[in-house]
């Protein structure tokens, strides 16, 4: 192993690794002494960890917490009783950014009030120049401030702000680095997000997400697989493979894989039962991966594949490479494979220049392809995007009236559509116990969930629940089945 730099801590001087994730691994040991000297009451401090945005970002606080936890605080839900708090912010619409900086305003409350506690926020928000520029002038009181590319950083940076008494803000451009081993906490026992890939190469016009979280990169098979097995002996059944566009797993590995061989990998890790993934690019969703997920016995037949737009000359404005008829065969073609299969998708109104005929193509696409669920977004604009700069923004209370009317319809067609699996007994995986005490809810391996009257010891088991009445994106059920 090759050494560098001396320790200036307190610690006995050993030599600071320059290898990951030893060098993280010795960041921890280093903080768990600094925290402890800082914290030294009786109870030891507490933590208090939010997380905004997407799937992946849940998936990456897990490992924040897993460092937190090993330096030793213990996790609050209760941000006043948090001695340190830290947000993962998510940019993707300005939405996002407006709640963190609502956050931060009770924030500065609290800090008024315990000025010992140590705040930190990370994550995508904070790779915008001008948002670090309102941190630095506006928000003081934020002792770490890091971005997308430096998170296994974690400890080394929380070191480094605890002893330097000042603001500490690292931020890097890009990183093709993808640090493997370190600690993680996680959220739940039976099921898991595992990340096989971060960053994106498409550049959508109106997205930012390629800005700031910059160029693919995916792990290789070999270490998705090891952490699949961990998880399977700690007890996960269902895992969740994530990463903004699935579809291109592997392309830029040494050895390129194809994401369907990497299914095929999974699978073969005997305790899981359940594979899911998201996000699927349609324009690279292959006839492989089609012909894999229909006869494979493990990957759920549910499918996200966000469409944005049902026009064709939107779509080509927006880089999405295909158009209306292409989407639309495609999702002939996954029926066809796949009867069963269960869509949902992403779907966005008000982007720059979209007219009315554009609009009532998107409404074609939803009345055309039966979703399950969609998820229907404002445009937002988004800083240092093509489509930000552009002069034909559509009007709010245009974008409005599109908005409820897509919404109205994709509700209505949810309804018909999740209804089909009514008077069907399906497998479901018990997920939670509602606040209402005997009540619990399962999920099906098409992502509907259904509430039904079951006990404690089901959590986290696989039972048959018959799917009595549809109420919409929910069912209420009676159990058929304990042990199928
Ligand atoms: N405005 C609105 N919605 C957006 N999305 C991504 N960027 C924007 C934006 N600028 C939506 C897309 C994507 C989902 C995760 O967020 O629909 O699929
Ligand atoms: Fe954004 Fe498009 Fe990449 Fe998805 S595929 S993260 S919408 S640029």
């Amino acid at each position: 192993m090759r050494y560098a730099e001396q320790s200036q801590s307190g610690l006995p001087d050993i030599e600071i690794p320059v290898l990951e994730p030893q060098r993280q691994l010795y960041f921890i040991q280093k903080a768990k002494e600094l925290t402890k000297q800082y914290w030294n009451g009786n109870q030891p401090p507490a933590y208090c960890l939010e997380t905004f945005g997407c799937q992946m970002n849940e998936k990456q606080s897990e490992v924040i917490a897993g460092i937190l936890e090993e330096i030793g605080f213990v996790r609050t839900r209760r941000e006043e009783e948090g001695d340190f708090i830290a947000y993962n912010t998510c940019t993707v619409r300005e939405n996002a950014n407006l709640k963190v900086y609502g956050r931060l305003g009770k924030l500065r409350n609290l800090y008024g009030r315990n000025q010992k506690m140590r705040i930190a926020l990370f994550g995508c928000m904070m790779q915008e120049e001008e948002v670090i520029r309102k941190i630095r002038e506006d928000y003081p009181f934020v002792h770490l401030v890091f971005g997308t590319h430096n998170m296994y950083q974690f400890a080394e940076l929380y070191c480094r702000m605890m002893e330097s008494g000042q603001q500490v803000v690292d931020i890097q451009e890009g990183s093709d680095r993808i640090v493997e081993e370190l600690p993680s906490a996680r959220n739940f026992g039976f099921k898991s997000g595992v990340n096989i890939m971060f960053g994106c190469n498409n550049f959508c016009s109106y997205c930012i997400v390629p800005y700031v979280r910059g160029r693919e990169k995916s792990r290789t098979p070999g270490a998705v697989v090891n952490e699949v097995e961990k998880l399977a002996e700690d007890g996960v059944t269902e895992v969740m493979l994530l990463g903004q566009n699935v579809n291109s797993y592997g392309k830029t590995l040494p050895e390129p894989v194809s994401f369907a061989k990497l299914l095929e990998m999974v699978e073969k890790v005997e305790k899981i039962r359940r594979i899911r993934f998201m996000t699927s690019h349609p324009k690279d969703l292959s006839d492989e991966l089609i012909e894999y997920i229909a006869r494979s016995r493990k990957v759920c037949h549910h499918l996200h594949l966000p469409m944005q737009s049902g026009s064709s000359r939107i779509l080509a404005d927006m880089n999405r490479h295909y158009d209306k008829e292409y989407y639309l065969d495609l999702v002939a073609r996954i029926r066809k494979a796949i009867p069963d299969i269960s869509l949902t998708t992403d779907i966005m109104v008000g982007y720059p220049g979209e007219t009315e005929e554009d609009f009532q193509d998107t409404m074609d696409v939803v009345e055309k392809a039966d979703f399950d669920t969609a998820f229907t977004f404002i445009y937002s604009k988004r800083a240092g995007t093509p489509a930000a700069k552009r002069e034909d923004q559509i009007p709010p209370e245009v974008v409005k009236d599109r908005f409820d009317r897509l919404l109205a319809l994709v509700q209505k067609k949810g309804r018909e559509n999740s209804s089909r699996f009514e008077g069907t007994v399906q497998e479901v995986l018990v997920e939670s116990e509602s606040k209402e005490k005997g009540i619990f809810t399962g999920r099906t391996q098409y992502n509907l969930l259904v509430h039904f009257e079951g006990r404690k010891e089901m959590l986290g088991q696989y039972i048959r629940v018959s799917l009595d009445q549809c109420h919409g994106f929910y069912y209420l059920g009676t159990v058929v089945e304990e042990n199928p």
